[in-house]
């Protein structure tokens, strides 16, 4: 195994920017319109505490594993596992269920992009006074509408992803993320300054425990996995493309930190948001279940109309920032998306970059547009290839980490860039989460689910 990146296949240019891209990749829907969302539904603080829980048990020792497999091999999550497992088709077939993740999530995902984009022109159109074309674009509904904005959404993602790695993905994100950070920041301040805000953070920082359930458990373990891009190879990907200088264990923990740091506060945004808005007479929640009216559209819902409330100038152009950061928070994600199946057909079928991008662009941008029609799929997708799909990657890695290429060899990749790794005490620490502790959590997890689903068809 050569140790140095033989094949021209690029790597990031520094090491703040592959934290960066990663971070980027974490960063995301996940975080702004995942986490709060999910956060109101599932009771408030309890589902946070849950939350962190899974990331840093679950996802801070797996995100660890898939940059080790990716450093280690230099290839794409098929070629990784056939490279370590002598091409046991049984092991590359957890590659090729990471690539169908990735295509799968990534075709919702710019469904729900091709929204925050929508809504830049919805603020702008609003405040101009065009309201019944404010209205047309605002419209989650709208097909045809939804449509177009999905591919325009595919269209600039495969324009990053031909630009390569370190042209393309680092140059995007390393000026993307620090803005990101600062206009959340600003609009925080903003938030608090508002009638009703201060209900929301009660809900956001008391736990009512009630509220703990199975179902909330896989919901935040597949939140967690979401949220950090685990469970489908976008970080074994990533990981192909880091020099052997680079520290994987420190890495991995400053993104995942970041990440959670991220949803944090972007919850510390939303969720007083949603009351802002209820306190101005919209109805967030359903008053005789005490549940959310709708998820996926919930942040669609209720922000457009807490910026119009602020009305004029200061709320479009609040409003615009906000869909622009959120947009670019989409856009370094679903980059990260496409590279896994992109990188999978330019090392295993030797298609050049620029076409595995636009070929693989297309058949995303194909069932996206079929989701812009009938969003309900968005619900269906979520539950098969995000909240159980995910997990069972992570489970396989786990399991193929620990027991096949085994835990002392990973090691072994980690000491270029963290020479004392095996005489430290994360080593044998990782190891066991690796080999037991996150592997049987997500066993339960994934037990108990189709326990559930078993029980509802009987
Ligand atoms: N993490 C991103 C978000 O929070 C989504 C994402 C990007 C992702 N790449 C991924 C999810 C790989 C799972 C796997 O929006």
């Amino acid at each position: 195994m050569a140790t140095t990146p033989t094949n021209n296949r690029g790597t990031w240019n520094s090491k703040l920017g592959f934290i960066l891209a990663a971070a980027g990749s974490a960063v995301g829907l996940g975080n702004i319109w995942g986490f709060p969302t999910q956060v109101a539904d599932n009771g408030g603080a309890a589902f946070i505490l849950i939350y962190l829980f899974c990331c840093l048990v679950v996802g801070f020792p797996v995100m660890v594993a898939e940059l080790t497999i990716g450093r280690r091999t230099q290839k794409n999550p098929v070629g990784a596992f056939k490279a370590l497992s002598n091409g046991n088709p049984f092991a590359s077939i957890i590659g090729y269920w990471g690539v169908l993740c990735g295509v799968m999530i990534l075709s919702f995902y710019i469904v729900i992009s091709g929204w925050t984009l929508a809504f830049v022109f919805e603020e702008i159109l609003f405040f101009l006074g065009y309201e019944s074309m404010a209205q047309t674009i605002g419209d989650l509904g709208n097909g045809p509408k939804n449509a177009l904005f999905t591919v325009g959404f595919m269209i600039l993602t495969v324009l990053i992803v031909t630009g390569g790695v370190s042209q393309g993905i680092e140059r995007a994100t390393k000026t993307l993320m620090p803005v990101l950070l600062v206009i959340l920041a600003i609009l925080i301040a903003y938030i608090f300054t508002l009638d009703g805000a201060m209900e929301g953070l009660q809900m956001y920082i008391m736990p009512d425990f009630s509220t703990i359930s199975g179902g909330l458990v896989l919901s935040a373990l597949g939140q967690a996995f979401f949220s950090l891009s685990l469970g489908m190879g976008a970080l074994i990907t990533y990981g192909s493309y880091l020099n052997k200088k680079q520290n994987i264990v420190e890495s991995a923990a400053y993104v995942t930190i970041f990440d959670i740091g991220i949803a944090v506060l972007a919850g510390l945004l939303v969720i007083p948001a949603m009351f802002v808005a209820q306190a101005s007479g919209v109805q967030i929640f359903n008053p005789e279940t005490g549940a959310l009216f709708s998820s996926v559209t919930l942040v669609f819902d209720v922000l457009p109309e807490m910026f119009h409330n602020v009305g004029g100038l200061i709320g479009m152009l609040l409003g615009v920032t906000f869909f622009i950061l959120l947009g670019l928070a989409a856009l370094t994600s679903s980059i990260s998306l496409l590279e896994v199946p992109v990188s999978y057909v330019i090392d295993e079928h030797k298609v050049r970059r620029k076409k595995a991008a636009w070929l693989i662009g297309g058949i995303v941008g194909l069932i996206g547009v079929i989701v812009s029609f009938e969003l309900a799929l968005i619900d269906i997708f979520v539950a098969i290839f995000n909240e159980i799909g995910l997990p069972l990657g992570g489970l396989m890695i786990c399991i193929f980490l620990g027991y096949f290429w085994k835990t002392e060899n990973a090691l072994i990749e980690m000491e270029d860039g963290y020479e004392n790794v095996r005489q430290s005490k994360f080593a044998p620490i990782w190891s066991i989460f690796i080999r037991y502790i996150s592997p049987l959590l997500i066993a339960l997890v994934l037990i108990s689910v189709i326990w559930d689903l078993l029980q509802g068809l009987l």
